[in-house]
């Protein structure tokens, strides 16, 4: 989707930020990791498919991707964005007569990063920006039934089960949006922000911190 290619979410410990070529090598590099392929049912890809791929996200009208940046590094002009880079989340528009319908996905690749609440922060915002942006309705997720954690996770957003796959030993949640999911997220995802990729990255370019956070040292 076009729709995001200028827009950053500023989280609390996270930004988020379109998904663009120079993300591609590191993403293809996680993806590399059996285990991540498991989790998210992924399968390997060459470097020239990840870049394929990193297109269709961009241009397709049915995919809406978001990079997970570690906010604290990001804001400090010394690091390249390519090694601020903690996972992906992303939408998918699943049922071309019913664009209120999305499917959910989110990876927190870098695995020192799980575990300190970046996944429900993620999975708060992405909600908010597709509710507000996107016009969803109704969110469903699958995961693979040993995957406790991200069940769990998404339990807390009020997604409920929908079907059980034993062959695809997965499960479907989802969930509606109604008014007590908003107001769950009113609280949960209070400190969102939302700003101009290109002019942060500027000043970043230019050395400058793109946030306005505490000091910086090299
Ligand atoms: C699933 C995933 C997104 C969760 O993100 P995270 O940052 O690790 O999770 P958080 O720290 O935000 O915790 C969210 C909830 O998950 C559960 N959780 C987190 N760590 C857990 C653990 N070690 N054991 C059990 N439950 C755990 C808890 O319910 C937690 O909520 P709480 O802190 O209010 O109790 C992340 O672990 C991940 O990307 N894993 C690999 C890819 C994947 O499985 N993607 C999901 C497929 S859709």
């Amino acid at each position: 989707m076009r729709i995001n290619e200028n827009t950053l979410l500023e989280g609390k410990n996270v930004v988020l930020v379109p998904y663009n070529p120079e993300h591609v090598p590191r993403y293809h590099q996680w993806m590399a990791s059996p285990d991540l392929q498991k989790l998210t049912a992924s399968e390997p890809l060459t470097l020239e498919e990840e870049y394929d791929m990193q297109r269709s996200w961009r241009e397709d009208n049915d995919k809406c991707t978001f990079i997970i940046l570690d906010k604290q590094r990001w804001a400090n002009p010394c690091f390249p964005e390519e090694e601020c880079m903690v996972g992906d989340v992303n939408i998918f528009l699943t049922d071309p007569s019913d664009p209120s319908l999305a499917e959910l996905e989110i990876m927190i690749a870098e695995t020192n990063y799980r575990g300190k609440g970046l996944g429900k922060e993620v999975t708060g915002m992405m909600m908010c920006y597709g509710i507000n942006k996107l016009g969803i309705r109704k969110f469903e997720v699958k995961i693979g039934l040993d995957n406790k954690v991200s069940i769990a996770m998404f339990k807390k957003f009020h997604f409920y089960e929908l079907s059980v796959s034993e062959v695809f030993r997965e499960v479907t949640l989802g969930v509606t949006v109604n008014q007590a999911l908003q107001e769950h997220l009113l609280v949960t995802v209070d400190f969102m922000q939302e700003r101009e990729y290109q002019k942060l990255k500027d000043c970043r370019h230019g050395g400058q911190p793109s946030l306005p956070m505490q000091a910086y040292h090299c």
